[in-house]
Formats: structure tokens, C-alpha cells, sequence
């Protein structure tokens, strides 16, 4: 083919919404043969969906089964990766549980993985991440911390990437709710801290972050702080005054609780 061709063809594909490869060699998906997924764990046996109409299926009551089974969070994260009623997760590489220190007094929770955190399994690894690791590490705290007082403990509302990075539906943060609860009991922090609309549409039930930033909020009994989401802080640099604000804010109420 023609390069200035390729060229075409390529910048066709990213404009449809293409934003990764995925083999090395073209699948002409009409000459394989139609083949039922395979399951292999028994866990995801267990959490397979049972025969019977679609609508018999209430996908926020099973994770709320599943996430209060779960005691600890290596099995809560097991859980979610054998939770099978999330469309999100086929369509995703990787699940993203947490990065940092279960252990940390401060629990960020963030919105959804992005292309880079899906690709590693790890949240806040791209660019918001490493503006997330700058705002943090003012403060004095970072993820790879020796002591929880220094350390941060980082989730998102959504443990898989959506399709071209779009927002969170409704019904998938329903859905994946359950287990953010329940995380948020076992890591038990002693403060919360919301990054963004959807972390507050989730947990607090409302949004419009720039009014609700920089009040403090109770989350499961937890003093909760909203701010900005780094990723709005790179597309607004004047907003980092007040998120500056709210960091100070989090180290003196740190230093109040302890
Ligand atoms: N944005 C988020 O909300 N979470 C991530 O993990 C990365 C980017």
C-alpha cells in the first residue's frame, strides 16, 4: 500500500474513535467462526450469570452480594475480577483496583482508568496521575510512602476503562458502588478525598464541582473533601489555585485528627 494511503486509512480509523491496536496482523472477524466465551475459574463460575430471562438479572444486587462476601481487599479485589455483569469488562485489558497504601490515612477516589492505567492495571498512572503524585507530594504525601501518615491510598469509581475514555454511565456506577463501599470499609481511612463530578455524583449524590470543592463533606462517617479532578486542573491551569487551597486544607485537618 501506498504510504500517503496508510497514512489516510489510519487518521480514518482515529477519527472513527480507534485509539489502540490490538494485534499485530488484521482478524477478519467475518471468517471466525462464532464461538461462546469460555469461563475458567470456578469463581467465575460462581458469578456467571444464571440462565433465565435477561431481566431476571439485577446486576446491583449481585455486586452487592459479591462485595459484602468479600473480607479483606485482596478478596474483594478478587471479586470484581470475577464479576461477569459489567459490559466495561470486556472491553478493557486490565482491572484497575488501587495503587499506594491500603494502610494511608487518605483514600483518593478517582473516576475511571484511562488508556495508560488500563494498560498497567494501575490508577492515576498517566498524565493526571503524575500531576496527582505533584499535588500530593506538596503536601508531603505520596503513594510509595513508608508511613501511613504520608501515604495516599488511590481508586477510582470504576475498576475498567470505558470505551474511548467516556463518562461513566448511570447504571455502571450503580453497579460497581457496592464495591467501592466496601473498599472504602476495609481500607478504612481516615478521610476521604473525591476527585471530580463522578466521584461526587457517586458517593455524595450530587455534582457541580466547582461549588462543591472545598467543603467537607461525611462519607460513611468519614470527613470527605472534594476537589478538582487533575484532569480538569490540566485543561484549567487557573483552577490549581483553589485546589492548592483544598490541599492545605486536607494537611490541616490531617493534623487536627491526629
Ligand atoms: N482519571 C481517573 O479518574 N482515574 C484514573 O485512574 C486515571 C485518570
Amino acid at each position: 500500500m501506498e504510504p500517503a494511503n496508510a497514512l489516510a486509512l489510519l487518521e480514518w480509523q482515529i477519527e472513527l474513535g480507534v485509539t489502540e491496536a490490538i494485534g499485530d496482523a488484521p482478524v477478519n472477524r467475518y471468517e471466525v467462526p462464532a464461538e461462546a466465551p469460555k469461563v475458567k475459574t470456578s469463581a467465575a463460575k460462581r458469578s456467571k450469570p444464571a440462565p433465565g430471562p435477561v431481566d431476571a438479572i439485577d446486576p446491583v444486587a449481585m455486586a452487592q452480594a459479591a462485595a459484602a462476601e468479600a473480607d479483606s481487599l485482596e478478596t474483594l479485589a478478587f471479586a470484581l475480577g470475577a464479576f461477569e455483569h459489567c459490559e466495561l469488562k470486556r472491553g478493557a485489558r486490565n482491572l484497575v483496583f488501587s495503587d499506594g497504601m491500603p494502610e494511608a490515612r487518605v483514600m483518593i477516589i478517582g473516576e475511571a482508568p484511562g488508556r495508560d492505567e488500563d494498560l498497567q492495571g494501575r490508577p492515576f498512572v498517566g498524565a493526571a496521575g503524575q500531576l496527582l503524585d505533584k499535588m500530593f507530594g506538596a503536601i508531603g504525601m505520596a503513594r510509595d510512602a513508608a508511613k501511613p501518615e504520608a501515604a495516599i491510598y488511590i481508586t477510582n469509581i470504576l475498576p475498567w476503562r470505558p470505551p474511548q475514555n467516556r463518562d461513566p454511565l448511570p447504571e455502571e456506577i450503580d453497579m460497581m458502588l457496592p464495591f467501592v463501599r466496601r473498599h472504602i470499609q476495609l481500607a478504612a481511612p481516615d478521610l476521604l478525598v473525591l476527585m471530580g463530578n463522578i466521584a461526587c455524583q457517586a458517593l455524595l449524590g450530587r455534582k457541580g464541582i466547582t461549588r462543591l470543592r472545598g467543603s467537607w463533606e461525611t462519607v460513611m462517617d468519614r470527613p470527605t473533601l472534594p476537589i478538582f479532578h487533575p484532569a480538569y486542573l490540566l485543561r484549567n491551569p487557573a483552577a490549581k489555585r483553589e485546589a492548592w487551597a483544598d490541599l492545605l486544607a486536607l494537611q490541616a485537618r490531617l493534623r487536627e485528627m491526629s
